[in-house]
């Protein structure tokens, strides 16, 4: 069974729901799960787990949330030596289109430059996250798990 750090950001608390409802489902599965606001975790620490995944939404035509904006230069340093790993993104095509759910870009990146090993697709979650919570999370979670279960 893996240790997994989960890291958000979140302004609305959309994102926190979705970290939470996560966890929960990887606990029910076995793994142990740490969920961290960005602006409470230790940057020195996200490494020490055996699955990291980091989530946020977007803002402002394409930025990341205002505390995961903050938080992603302090771990820009790292390598994450094939580390494995997961995205979180949540958007809403209402407030710019070209720029929906460009955090889910801006993420991956973040672990493709940074030496990851991305597990399996992005979850990605439009609008509220409450029409998702019992479907889209506990099927991405099962890959999750499944995927973890192979290492
Ligand atoms: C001012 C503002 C700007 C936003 N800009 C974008 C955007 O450019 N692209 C996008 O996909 N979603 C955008 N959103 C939607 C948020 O990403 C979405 O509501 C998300 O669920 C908020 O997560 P949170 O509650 O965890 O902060 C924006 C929301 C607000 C309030």
């Amino acid at each position: 069974m893996a240790h997994i750090r989960i890291v958000y950001g979140t302004t609305g608390g959309n994102t926190q729901i979705v970290c939470q409802k996560v966890a929960a489902d990887l606990e029910e599965r076995g793994h142990t799960v740490l969920v961290e606001r960005c602006e409470l975790t230790d940057p020195q620490k996200i490494t020490d787990c055996d699955c990291l995944i980091l989530a946020s939404p977007t803002y402002g035509h394409g930025l990341l949330e205002m505390h995961f904006a903050k938080f992603l230069p302090q771990i820009e340093h790292m390598n994450l030596k094939k580390l494995p790993c997961a995205v979180i993104a949540l958007g809403d095509p209402k407030y710019d289109l070209d720029y929906f759910l460009e955090s889910e870009k801006k993420l991956t990146h973040y672990f493709q430059s940074h030496n990851g090993k991305i597990l399996l697709d992005p979850l990605k979650i439009a609008k509220s996250p409450l029409p998702y919570l019992e479907k889209k999370v506990v099927k991405w979670v099962e890959k999750l798990d499944q995927k973890l279960t192979a290492l």
